[in-house]
């Protein structure tokens, strides 16, 4: 039977430590709550009284819970004060000599039988340990920020951890109320080596402007359904604490070249920009660690959108899947005038029907009335010769996903359509300026990347090239606007901003299970519950399809030539055996019975 811990210490009171604080004693657990200094313990304790009263003010906590939350921590300057505990958790920074010594300290202070954990994010519990003359029994628990809120708890055992301190600490875990998932000692552990790639990645895409961060927090918050975007995120770990476990998984995690800190990050750092903790890093917050953003030089000035979208009327939309379908329905529904060209009457009946049939189950759930739904049908004509877009303001292409294809059809449009008229494209994967220079015209065309089900996600990235004119861009991303849904303005490189933040990601979390670290359902679980992603990175890949997620991987490979990008052999396999997913009844799990 696990022994129960009864009274813990925590060192360290900054971002994750105050947290963890907080979550033993909500849990009826005494703490003796460490720090270096008068001052820090003080913005520990602070930190502690207003987590809680918010919990108080919001409801999430009575009165005299709070009172008793907070009568069973201690506040204490110095380890000495630890040596009657039957656990400690360290969260100071992540620095391994710093963390060393004072595991060093903690095994001549802490009674013999106590368990030493540390809350690295990336640091080797093994090289922590054998600072101790007890390395059984420390042992890594990962929280996950904030600590009260996030459900997740990694359990890192090294290999001398004593496997019933790891029973201990797992039952701990549940008293707590949190999942756990046991681990070995590996940079990033499950969550960090997944997310820590990305999170840099988009570090690079705002360093290299290719993006705003608005833009970048909305496309993933939008695109991917995430609860912050990655430069939130960002802000809300610390860019200090976050450059430390990207520079220690660079050198632990093989030296792979997306886990090298971006330039940017070391510069915020060393000018103290550190995120919501000292009221600056990507944002800029109301006052040092408050949750609030204020607007600052970088904050975009108030759309101009009324005036650029004047002008556009009539939309084309070529194609006859389930994109153009979408676009269609999105169109007529924001006013539009629209005209349909596909390949054949057929084709068109079958359209115009799937178009009906969503509307229709519009109408069933209440989005829409039956009159909203016949008048925005009466703005649609079902054409199948592309003559009938001579005089449309802007056509969407969304046919088939074949350069070939797309480029005689944009030259064919260079001829058709009137001059000023915007020639757009859906491509979630092609170079938009192929497109461009399909045609004589390459200032009007922007790629329009609409998420599917079009009518439903709310995201699309206008994508500009090189020779996109700025009032088209502008035009475009105010259409999208007058469409109720949100633009996000990006360069022409594969992937966009959401596939290609995302698809890596996905791509590493089929070689972790390839490399038999975890498997799929714990990290699932991890990414669920430690980040507050929607769906498990294996989920979403059965639901978008295998083949589509290796194709995309393809691309991001062959445009960026970064090794970490080289799809996954297992994900290869995969396609090859024909699991594709939840649409064949079999991917990374099985469907059919
Ligand atoms: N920030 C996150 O999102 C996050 C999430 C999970 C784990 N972690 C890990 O938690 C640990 C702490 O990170 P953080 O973000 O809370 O850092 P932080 O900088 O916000 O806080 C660290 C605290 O440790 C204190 N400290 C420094 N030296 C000390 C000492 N000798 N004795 C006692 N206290 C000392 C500092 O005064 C500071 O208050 C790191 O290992 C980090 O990797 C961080």
């Amino acid at each position: 039977m696990a022994r129960e811990i009864n009274s813990v210490g925590v060192v360290g009171l900054g971002t994750m430590g105050a947290g963890i604080v907080e979550v033993f004693a909500r849990n009826g657990i005494d703490v003796v709550a460490v720090e270096v200094t008068e001052a820090a313990l003080e913005r520990g304790r602070a930190h502690l009284t207003g987590s809680t009263e918010r919990a108080v003010a919001r409801g999430k906590l009575s009165e005299a819970d709070r009172d008793a939350l907070l009568g069973r921590v201690t506040f204490a300057v110095g380890l000495p004060s630890l040596s009657e505990v039957d656990m400690v958790i360290e969260a100071v920074p992540e620095h391994l000599d710093l963390k060393q010594s004072i595991f060093a300290e903690l095994d001549k202070v802490c009674k013999p039988e106590a368990i030493l954990a540390t809350n690295t994010s990336s640091l080797s519990v093994t090289e922590i340990s054998v600072a101790t003359t007890r390395p059984n029994q420390v042992i890594g628990i990962h929280f996950f920020n904030p600590a009260p809120v996030m459900k997740l708890v990694e359990v890192i055992k090294t290999v001398v951890t004593a496997p019933e301190v790891v029973e201990d600490v797992e039952a701990l875990g549940s008293r707590l109320g949190k999942v756990d998932v046991t681990i070995n000692d590996r940079a990033g552990f499950i969550a960090n080596a997944l997310l820590f790639g990305y999170l840099n990645h988009a570090v690079t895409m705002f360093e290299a402007h290719y993006v705003s961060r608005e833009d970048i927090d909305a496309a993933m918050k939008l695109g991917c359904g995430l609860p912050m975007g990655p430069l939130a995120l960002m802000d809300l770990i610390g860019l200090d604490t976050a450059y430390e476990i990207l520079d220690t998984m660079y050198r632990r995690g093989g030296r792979d070249r997306r886990h090298a800190p971006a330039p940017l990050l070391k510069q915020m750092v060393t000018a103290g920009l550190l995120g919501r903790k000292s009221g600056r890093g990507f944002y800029t917050y109301e006052s040092a660690g408050s949750p609030v953003v204020v607007g600052d030089e970088l904050t975009p000035a108030a759309s101009t959108a009324a005036v650029s979208v004047a002008k556009i009327k009539k939309v084309g939309v070529v194609g006859s899947g389930v994109m153009a379908a979408g676009i269609i329905e999105v169109f007529a529904k924001g006013g539009y005038e629209v005209v349909s060209v596909t390949r054949g009457a057929e084709r068109s009946g079958r359209l115009c029907e799937s178009v009906k049939n969503s509307m229709n189950k519009a109408v069933i759930r209440g989005k829409i009335t039956e009159q909203e739904r016949d008048s925005t049908l009466s703005r649609v004509s079902w054409s199948t010769v592309l003559d009938h877009l001579a005089d449309v303001d802007l056509v969407v292409e969304a046919v088939v996903e074949e350069l070939s294809v797309k480029t005689a059809l944009f030259a064919t449009l260079d001829e058709i359509c009137k001059s000023g008229a915007i020639l757009a494209t859906t491509t979630s994967s092609l170079p938009v300026i192929e497109c461009a220079m399909a045609t004589g015209r390459p200032a009007d065309v922007v790629g329009l990347h609409f998420f599917n089900p079009a009518p439903i996600m709310n995201l699309v990235e206008v994508v500009h090239t090189i020779r996109t004119a700025d009032e088209t861009t502008a035009a475009a991303a105010a259409v999208v606007a007058s469409l109720g849904k949100h633009p996000v303005v990006c360069a022409d490189r594969a992937g966009f901003v959401v596939n290609a933040l995302l698809f890596p990601y996905l791509n590493d979390a089929v070689r972790m299970v390839e490399a038999n670290y975890a498997n799929a359902d714990d990290i699932d679980y991890a990414m669920k519950l430690g980040c507050g992603y929607p769906m498990g990175p294996f989920e979403l890949l059965d639901v978008v399809g295998l083949d589509v997620a290796l194709a995309i991987q393809r691309e991001l490979y062959l445009e960026m030539r970064e090794p970490g990008f080289a799809p996954a052999p297992l994900l290869e396999q995969l396609v090859t055996a024909g699991y594709l997913g939840k649409k064949v009844g079999r991917g990374f799990r099985d469907y059919r019975s």
